[in-house]
């Protein structure tokens, strides 16, 4: 009897110790997923990416280079030279950014130092800033045209610039969004012949300018000098009028000539005493 319980107590006793020794024997057994160590993969060297990949993730900025970005075609990274480090919570992106001064000088002097103000993407470069940015601003970039506006006061000292320019910067206006022209079958295009747009009561009457515009203002000259049968028809409005409004002197390309005795021309001092009218010489037909 005494033997059985001291066998039970053993059993017990081994059971216990069991229970004990069995925990931590399951436990050390070795977990399958800890990764192994593999060398072999990292026998490759990366390339850095290509410009091409920048482009299938960020396809946007690549258009907008490829098509508008003018001589900011060239890798991403001589501008980002830092990029992927975006990092909200140190609020970096600034930081990163790429700075126009990296490359450019401020090229239109010292007041215009904040680029992307008016080159609001800088992917595409070619991309005119808006005229509304620049609106009153105009002059400090074009200080001669702004010049000429006021030293030569016209009805287009009172237009605005951007007015005139007013599609995209850059953009030239034609006359005829505002004006009629001198006669009838008048191509635009040759407006400016006359008229320096910024100054345009100083009238160039210099070369080969188109003679029928006077006609829209001096229609009974111009219809008697071109039908008169003296050899002054043959002589051009402006080679006589060399300025607008101006009156040339007979002697200036006759003298008097030798037939004119010193006697008469003490007479009748005035060629056109004469000669009466100098658009329509009287002649012998
Ligand atoms: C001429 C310099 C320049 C080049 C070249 C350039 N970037 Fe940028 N990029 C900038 C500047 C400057 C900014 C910051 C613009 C801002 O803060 O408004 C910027 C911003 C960005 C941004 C973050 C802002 C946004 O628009 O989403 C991304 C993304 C980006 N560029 C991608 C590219 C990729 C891709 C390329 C090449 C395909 C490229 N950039 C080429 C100057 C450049
Ligand atoms: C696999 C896709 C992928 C590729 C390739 C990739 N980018 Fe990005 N890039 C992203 C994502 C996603 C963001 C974060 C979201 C965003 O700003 O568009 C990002 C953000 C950026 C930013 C702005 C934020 C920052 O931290 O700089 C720049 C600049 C940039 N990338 C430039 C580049 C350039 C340059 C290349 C090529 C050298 C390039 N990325 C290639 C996916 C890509
Ligand atoms: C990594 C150098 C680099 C950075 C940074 C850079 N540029 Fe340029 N940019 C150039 C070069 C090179 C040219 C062509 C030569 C020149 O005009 O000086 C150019 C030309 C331009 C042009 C004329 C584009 C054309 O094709 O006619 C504009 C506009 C311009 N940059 C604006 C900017 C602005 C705005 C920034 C800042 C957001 C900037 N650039 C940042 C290098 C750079
Ligand atoms: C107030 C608006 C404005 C600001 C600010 C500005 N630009 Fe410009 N920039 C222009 C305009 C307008 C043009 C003419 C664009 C065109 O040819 O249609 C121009 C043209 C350019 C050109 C090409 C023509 C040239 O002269 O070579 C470059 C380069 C340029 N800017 C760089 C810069 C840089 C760099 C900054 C900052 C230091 C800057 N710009 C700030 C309006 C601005
Ligand atoms: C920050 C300087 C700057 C400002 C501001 C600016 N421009 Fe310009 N503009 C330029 C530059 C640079 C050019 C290119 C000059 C060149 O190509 O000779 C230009 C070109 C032009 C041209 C075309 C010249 C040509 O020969 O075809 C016109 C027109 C013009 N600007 C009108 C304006 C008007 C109107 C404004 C105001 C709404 C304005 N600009 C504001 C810098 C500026
Ligand atoms: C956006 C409108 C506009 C455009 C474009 C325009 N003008 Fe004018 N122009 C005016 C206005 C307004 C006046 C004053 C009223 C009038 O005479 O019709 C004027 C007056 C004139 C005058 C008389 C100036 C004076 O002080 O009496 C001449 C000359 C003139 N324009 C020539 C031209 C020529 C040439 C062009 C094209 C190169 C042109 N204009 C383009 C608006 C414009
Ligand atoms: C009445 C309309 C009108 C007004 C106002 C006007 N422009 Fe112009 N501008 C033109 C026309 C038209 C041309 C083209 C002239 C040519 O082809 O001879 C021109 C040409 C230009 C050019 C190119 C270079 C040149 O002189 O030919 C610049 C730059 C310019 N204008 C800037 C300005 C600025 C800056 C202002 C204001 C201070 C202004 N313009 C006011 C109509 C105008
Ligand atoms: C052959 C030179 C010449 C050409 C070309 C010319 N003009 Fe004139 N324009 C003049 C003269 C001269 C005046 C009178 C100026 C004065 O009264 O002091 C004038 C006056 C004007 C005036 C102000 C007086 C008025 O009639 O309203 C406008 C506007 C004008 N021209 C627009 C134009 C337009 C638009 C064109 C092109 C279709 C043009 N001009 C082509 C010489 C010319
Ligand atoms: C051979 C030189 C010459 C030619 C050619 C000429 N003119 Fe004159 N023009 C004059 C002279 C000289 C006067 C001053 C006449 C006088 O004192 O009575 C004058 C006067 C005028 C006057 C103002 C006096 C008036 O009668 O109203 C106008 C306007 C005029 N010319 C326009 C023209 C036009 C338009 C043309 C071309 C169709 C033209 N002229 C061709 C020399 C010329
Ligand atoms: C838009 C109308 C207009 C056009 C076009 C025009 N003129 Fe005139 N012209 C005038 C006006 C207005 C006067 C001033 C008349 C006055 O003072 O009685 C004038 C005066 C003159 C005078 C001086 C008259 C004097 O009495 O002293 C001459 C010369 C003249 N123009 C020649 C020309 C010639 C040449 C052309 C063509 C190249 C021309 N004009 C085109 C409007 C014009
Ligand atoms: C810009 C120069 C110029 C001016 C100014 C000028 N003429 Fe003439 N004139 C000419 C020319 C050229 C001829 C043709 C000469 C020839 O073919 O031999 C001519 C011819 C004449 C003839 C001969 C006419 C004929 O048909 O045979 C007379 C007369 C004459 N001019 C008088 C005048 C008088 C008077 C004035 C001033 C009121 C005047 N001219 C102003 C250039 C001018
Ligand atoms: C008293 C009248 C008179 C006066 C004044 C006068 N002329 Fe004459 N002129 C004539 C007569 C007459 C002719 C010869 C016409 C003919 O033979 O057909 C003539 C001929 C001309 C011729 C033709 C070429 C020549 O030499 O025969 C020219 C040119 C001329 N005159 C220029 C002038 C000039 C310039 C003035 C002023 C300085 C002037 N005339 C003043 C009467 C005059």
């Amino acid at each position: 009897m005494f033997r059985f319980r001291v066998a039970i107590v053993t059993l017990i006793i081994f059971c216990c110790v069991g229970v004990v020794f069995a925990a931590p024997t399951q436990q050390s057994t070795p977990t399958p997923n800890l990764p192994q160590q593999n060398a072999e993969l990292y026998a490759t060297d990366p390339q850095p990416l290509t410009l091409e990949q920048c482009g299938q993730c960020h396809p946007q900025h690549f258009q907008g280079i490829k098509q508008m970005g003018g001589r900011h075609q060239f890798d991403c990274r001589e501008c980002h030279t830092i990029f992927h480090a975006f990092n909200p919570r140190r609020d970096n992106y600034t930081a990163i950014m790429p700075q126009c001064s990296q490359c450019h000088v401020p090229v239109h002097g010292n007041k215009f130092t904040r680029c992307l103000a008016c080159h609001q993407n800088p992917h595409m470069a070619t991309k005119a800033p808006a005229v509304q940015i620049m609106v009153n601003i105009c002059g400090e970039c074009h200080s001669e045209q702004k010049r000429q506006l006021v030293a030569a006061p016209s009805a287009h000292t009172e237009v605005s610039c951007d007015s005139c320019h007013h599609t995209e910067h850059g953009s030239i206006p034609s006359c005829a969004e505002c004006h009629e022209p001198h006669f009838e079958t008048q191509e635009f295009s040759t407006c400016t012949a006359c008229h320096d747009v910024h100054q345009p009561l100083i009238i160039a009457m210099g070369g080969d300018i188109e003679l029928q515009t006077c006609s829209g203002c001096h229609g009974d000259i111009y219809t008697k000098w071109s039908t008169t049968a003296s050899k002054h028809g043959q002589v051009r409005c402006n080679d006589c009028h060399d300025r607008h409004k101006q009156i040339p002197q007979c002697q200036d390309c006759h003298g008097i000539p030798d037939n004119h005795s010193a006697k008469m021309m003490a007479r009748f001092p005035r060629c056109l005493d004469c000669h009466l009218d100098v658009h329509d010489l009287p002649v012998k037909r």
